[in-house]
């Protein structure tokens, strides 16, 4: 459920008329809906009623500080995979204690300035990971809190690229020599081991492959107690997934429900790392379209968006829905292809769509809000998006349009 609804014929962002938005801030921008963001950290939050739990909204997802302050001030935590996205969180008002650090890859420098901020805990992916903590800890004096991403060997049943959880993944240690890990961590001088942390992939839309995984970590951490290793959370990561079209995927409060009765009895915090689920209906990308182009074998609309903007139908043939920002139109409704100017064949947004379309129309490209502006680029030299969010009947613009002269801002010129 979200907050982007027609009024008569007309799209409107909570109570604002997205054309009128588009007059304003001009095409293509993103939109975001404050109530519905909230709406969905709320059902994550909610639903754990009295059980322990933190919510760490997964800030790749979309990284605006704007974003990042409406979670904050409901008291999220935030999943951080980089330095810019600690400095991000940090920037946007983001409690040190409410971060956890995710990513295969941490650089010293990453995990010195996480070290001096104290965040709530790392979650390691690489066994000498372990050792570099250690020692960067000891230098500063400080503890550090760890947890090991292990991988379950779970399928999640979602796109390859987007399944993390399998064996042949880069992620995470095989949950097989995790004992052995989490053995040589509680020896450590400068560590303190509380909690395990898995994540199986992402748009899973079924619980069963999030059941199997919490098994397989329950039993390890129950292995752990037995040797008197005593874990304090249970991080499930992120990963249910949402509609885009015809999905049906379980609801935030069942998924919980579920977790919680697999649970029963202990009383280990959990953490869950969502990010699509929280800001993927949130957020739309309106566009203009520029020409019609009927060919003889396809109508293509060449819109001002494209790739760069929006990347994941290109990426993974993902499939957002697209509608019209005003319905009334004299067209006829005839198939087209959505795509942007980018000078590739996979720059499109949407394939065989039915719809009425003349020259200088706006249409919304749903469910946008998340793996949308995080994921953009320059590509062809095309500035980046500008990108609002609607509170009620108050718009705010939360990143401006980049101006050309961005594009090249810090190059330089050979004497
Ligand atoms: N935690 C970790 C460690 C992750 O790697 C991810 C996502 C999440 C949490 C959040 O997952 P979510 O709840 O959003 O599914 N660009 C792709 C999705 C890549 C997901 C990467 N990791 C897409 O557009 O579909």
């Amino acid at each position: 459920m979200d907050y982007f609804n027609y009024r008569r014929s007309e799209l409107f962002a909570e109570d604002v008329a997205v054309q009128d938005i588009v007059y304003m801030h001009g095409s293509p921008c993103y939109i975001y809906s404050k109530r519905t963001l909230e709406k969905h950290w709320h059902a994550f939050d909610d639903a754990f009623g009295e059980h322990p739990h933190l919510i760490c909204y997964a800030v790749k997802a979309n990284s605006n500080i704007a974003i990042i302050n409406v979670l904050a001030r409901l008291g999220s935590g935030f999943d951080i995979v980089s330095l810019g996205e600690l400095e991000r969180v940090l920037t946007a008002g983001a409690d040190p204690k409410k971060i956890v650090f995710s990513g295969v890859g941490k650089r010293e420098d990453e995990i010195l300035a996480a070290l001096k901020i104290g965040i709530r805990c790392f979650n390691i992916e690489v066994s000498t990971e372990l050792d570099r903590i250690n020692l960067l800890a000891g230098q500063l004096g400080v503890i550090a809190n760890v947890s090991f991403r292990v991988n379950p060997d779970v399928d999640a049943k979602t796109h390859p690229y987007i399944s993390t959880g399998l064996k042949e993944n880069k992620f995470g240690i095989d949950i097989k020599y995790a004992l052995t890990e989490y053995r040589r961590a509680a020896s450590m001088a400068h560590i303190n081991v509380v909690g395990i942390d898995c994540h199986i992939g992402s748009q899973l839309t079924e619980t069963q492959p999030f059941l199997d995984a919490l098994d397989r970590v329950l039993s390890l951490a129950e292995s752990l107690k037995a040797e008197g290793i005593h874990l304090h959370h249970l991080d499930l990561g992120g990963g249910l997934g949402i509609r885009y079209k015809d999905e049906q995927p379980t609801e935030p409060a069942e998924y919980i429900q579920a977790l919680l009765a697999r649970l029963a009895g202990s009383d280990y915090e959990i953490l869950l790392e969502p990010g699509r689920a929280i800001v993927g209906n949130a957020g739309i990308l309106v566009t203009q379209v520029e020409y019609l182009k009927p060919t003889e074998s396809k109508n293509f609309a060449i819109v001002d968006a494209a790739m760069n903007d929006l990347i994941r139908p290109a990426l993974y043939s993902a499939w957002q829905e697209i509608i019209p920002v005003n319905q009334h139109s004299d067209a006829v409704e005839q198939t087209w292809d959505i795509v942007g100017p980018v000078c590739e064949t996979g720059d499109f947004l949407g394939k065989e769509r039915r719809l009425k379309l003349a020259q200088g129309d706006l249409l919304a490209i749903r469910s946008s809000g998340a793996y949308g502006f995080s994921m953009s680029s320059n590509y062809n030299s095309r500035p980046r998006a500008a990108e609002l969010m609607v509170d009620g009947d108050q718009l705010y613009l939360i990143r401006e349009r980049e101006i050309l002269s961005q594009l090249w801002n810090g190059e330089h010129l050979l004497p």
